[in-house]
């Protein structure tokens, strides 16, 4: 198995630039086969994930062609057959199949889906949505049957119990193609469901409302095709401004939209970390001395669970005592004992991650759980004094297009290694 090697604390400076957005892509390429005609998706991201999906594509009967983050996908070969779970339950965003499919043919047979290790992940919302339309969802060991009980889906009323991403945007998959008016009501708001509705307008869908807790849908009868630029990975930009802060004397991130990371940025903020704002991009100065801060994450546009691992190194290099409550995921904890081994004063009491610091990390043998934790270890690595190996780093490359040339090209000494220590490139898509 590959790992990451860092030789740490190297300040690092220069520019590096965001690429498409994981969580609207993965939805985004299930959501193609709703045409009746060839997309085109831009800034398409080179990571691992893309890779899956591509794979799944091309067994449905898709064709396929990408280059240069340009995906072109006809699915005018696609057909509604039984997804094979070894393939699906690598990404549990495999499940968007199962909208798209219902959608599409009014039957699905997807395999349960995967993903990282966050503690119980569980899809009753997206099966309710399903229900609500009017299909028939049982499930068998591992894989989901979804049928529609009439010749197509009929729209529905959906309250959603829990602010859910997925299943916000999984609905909406399943709802663009059914009869009459869907509406939505406590829809989750990120700029990823907002991506996926303007592919779908402008497949010729009706939906409205998306980026706001409400969404509207109205059924129509045909989708054809369209081209389509993905927005900026907001996880990405955000891990990126946690390394500038902890260890930049002077790094401009790119391709970031103030607007999808303001919670995020307000937070960096009240640390006392220095930037200057653009329009498209935002230069972290150097700075000392910053001040730890308490951390709450919520749903859109509250501060992201997906930052919270990320950003957990430089709140160990900040004065004082913080703590750090996950109300999305509580189980989000795979990183903490990694840090402990690299010497972070950091402690679980119950739902709160407690910390006093500064913690003065040392490089050493750490493995990633899942993705984000993955990426809080490389933060900590760039920080740490001496050598940090970072094992499973196959989750790191689901998420972190070209991570390895970023940082080098920003002065890190960070390098891919495979098991018999010679450096490896970093493959398109971490193969
Ligand atoms: C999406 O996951 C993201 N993944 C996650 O990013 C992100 O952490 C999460 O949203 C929250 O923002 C993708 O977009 C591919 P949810 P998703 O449904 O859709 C509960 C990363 O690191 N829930 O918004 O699966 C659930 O357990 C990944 O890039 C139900 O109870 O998350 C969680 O507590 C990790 N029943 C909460 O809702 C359901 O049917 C929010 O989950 C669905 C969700």
């Amino acid at each position: 198995m590959n790992k990451i090697v860092i030789h740490g604390a190297r300040l690092l400076s220069g520019n590096v630039t965001v690429s498409g957005a994981k969580n609207s892509i993965v939805a985004l390429m299930p959501a193609s086969i709703l045409a009746d005609e060839v997309v085109i998706l831009e800034g398409v991201p080179e990571i691992s994930d893309v890779y899956a999906l591509i794979n799944i594509l091309q067994i449905m009967g898709a064709k396929i062609h990408f280059t240069k983050g340009v995906l072109t996908i006809d699915p005018r070969g696609v057909k509604s057959i039984p997804m094979p779970s070894g393939k699906i339950n690598s990404l549990r965003a495999s499940y968007y199949f199962m909208g798209a499919l219902l959608g599409k043919f009014g039957k699905a047979t997807v395999g349960l889906p995967g993903g990282c290790n966050l503690g119980p992940r569980p899809i009753d919302l997206h099966i309710k949505g399903f229900e609500a339309l009017g299909a028939v969802v049982f499930s068998d060991k591992d894989v989901m049957y979804l049928r529609t009980k009439k010749t197509k889906l009929v729209a529905s009323h959906i309250f959603m119990d829990i602010v859910s991403v997925g299943a916000t945007i999984n609905i909406m998959l399943a709802a663009v193609k059914a009869k009459g008016r869907t509406i939505i009501e406590n829809a989750a708001r990120e700029p990823e469901i907002i991506d996926v509705a303007t592919l779908l307008n402008n497949m010729g869908a009706k939906v409205y409302g998306a980026g706001t807790n409400e969404i509207r849908i109205d059924g129509v009868s045909k989708l054809h095709g369209t081209k389509h630029f993905i927005i900026p990975d907001r996880i990405e930009a955000g891990t990126y401004l946690a390394i500038a802060a902890a260890v930049g004397r002077g790094v401009t991130v790119h391709n970031v939209l103030y607007e999808h990371l303001e919670s995020y940025i307000s937070k960096l903020e009240e640390m006392g970390v220095q930037m200057t704002i653009r329009e498209d991009s935002i230069t972290v100065h150097p700075n000392c001395d910053l001040k730890m801060i308490n951390v709450k994450t919520y749903p859109y546009p509250g501060f992201a669970t997906d930052l919270q691992q990320p950003i957990t190194p430089l709140l160990l290099k900040s004065y004082g005592q913080g703590e750090l409550i996950d109300t999305i995921y509580e189980r989000r904890i795979g990183h903490i004992s990694e840090l402990k081994r690299m010497g972070a004063n950091i402690n679980i009491d119950g739902y709160r991650i407690i910390m006093d610091s500064p913690s003065e990390l040392k490089g050493a043998e750490v493995v990633a759980s899942d993705l984000r934790a993955g990426a809080s270890l490389i933060v900590a690595g760039l920080i740490a004094k001496g050598v940090t190996t970072i094992y499973n780093v196959e989750f790191i490359l689901r998420g972190y297009d070209r991570i390895i040339e970023k940082l080098t090209n920003l002065g890190a000494d960070i390098a891919l290694v495979d098991t018999n220590n010679k450096v490896k490139l970093e493959e398109r898509g971490g193969r």
